[in-house]
């Protein structure tokens, strides 16, 4: 199974410096094959033996499970389980789950391995290719807080100190250094990326900031491998419409949430002219709804206050009526189905 990595044009127009921005002025959108849309594996700028599907790492087990089998049904024998998986009968996740968290971080039930396809779509929704960290210095450009008002978005997440909060597609860092900051040295920030690369340089960016309060972890598409129950907060910065395997990935956040823990998706307002991103990267709040709710999750706020993104918090459902004014309509047919492998 491999992703595409492909062309970047997500940004249309870049100007100045982010107040406050403690970043590399690089104000270039990503090179060609630097991006995430549709070029095979190789596209040019792509390093010669590069995966196409970063973090796909050879040796993950797991054709797509049966659900309520054990987490690597149809293995050949004797191919080792994913580490920590246990294969616990049941499909976590699914509606009206709300078991409670799993004595170990990692995902219990279907575990994707390197061998299976993922979905192309998703609630009616086209999954969008993954970022590469050759277009890494994108998200550290000087002028992404005046753009996104990250600040105003750090804020909002409100981090206190002590906390455990994880970045779940950190890349290179930009949010994990703020998040380090805001819960200080009593706290932790988990920090996941299925690059390698990504988390290269996301150390490096650590380190220069002068913090040891952040732990890297290398996920799998399927797995972001988080210890159960642990997390205050779980951030997604531009990451979730890019998740390869959504439900699974759905399934271990919510086993990875402290009781009052939170799941916050920033993701860029679709059908919104004044957002300067491709659709394919863009999501509506119903969508974001359609794919969550079903999934034990309940919208606990939403603030509108970013200039382009969307800030949605959830919690595990509790069984809550939430009341929202948006709740989605029904699920749209879904598109024929093909595989995104060249
Ligand atoms: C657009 S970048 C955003 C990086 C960072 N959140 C930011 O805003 O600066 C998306 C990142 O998500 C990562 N990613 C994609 N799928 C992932 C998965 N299943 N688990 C962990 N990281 C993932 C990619 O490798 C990439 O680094």
């Amino acid at each position: 199974m491999r992703r595409r990595l492909g062309t970047w044009s997500l940004v249309l127009g870049l100007s100045a410096c982010g107040p406050g921005s403690d970043e590399p002025a690089s104000v270039a959108p990503p090179p060609e094959g630097a991006g995430r849309s549709g070029a095979p594996p190789g596209t040019p700028g792509t390093p010669p033996g590069m995966p196409g599907t970063p973090g796909t790492p050879p040796g993950t087990p797991g054709t797509p499970g049966t659900p309520g089998s054990p987490g690597t049904p149809g293995t050949p024998p004797g191919t080792p389980g994913t580490p920590g998986t246990p294969g616990t009968p049941g499909s976590p996740g699914t509606p009206g789950d709300d078991a409670p968290a799993e004595p170990s971080g990692s995902a219990p039930g279907f575990v994707p391995g390197p061998d299976d396809v993922p979905p192309t779509h998703f609630e009616g929704r086209e999954i969008a290719s993954t970022m590469s960290h050759l277009g890494a210095s994108w998200l550290v450009r000087s002028n992404r807080d005046a753009e996104e008002d990250t600040t105003l978005l750090h804020r909002t997440l409100a981090l206190k100190p002590g906390q455990t909060a994880c970045d779940v597609g950190a890349g290179n860092g930009y949010h994990t250094v703020r998040m380090a900051r805001a819960v200080g040295p009593t706290g932790r920030v988990l920090a996941v990326d299925v690059q390698p690369r990504m988390l290269e340089l996301l150390r490096e960016r650590v380190q220069a900031a002068g913090l040891d309060n952040v732990e890297t972890i290398e996920g799998r598409p399927g797995d972001p491998r988080l210890p159960a129950g642990a997390c205050d907060l779980i951030l997604l910065v531009d990451v979730y419409h890019e998740l390869a395997w959504p439900e699974p990935m759905l399934a271990a956040f919510r086993r990875a949430l402290a009781p009052h823990g939170r799941l916050a998706l920033v993701e860029f307002r679709a059908r919104d002219p004044s957002v300067p991103i491709k659709p394919l990267h863009t999501m509506t709040k119903a969508q974001v709804e359609r794919e969550l709710r079903p999934r034990g999750f309940v919208r606990v706020e939403a603030f509108d206050g970013l200039p382009w993104q969307h800030l949605l918090f959830y919690g595990r459902d509790d069984g809550r009526d939430d009341g929202h004014d948006d709740a989605p309509g029904p699920t749209p047919p879904a598109p024929p189905s093909r595989d995104r492998a060249p």
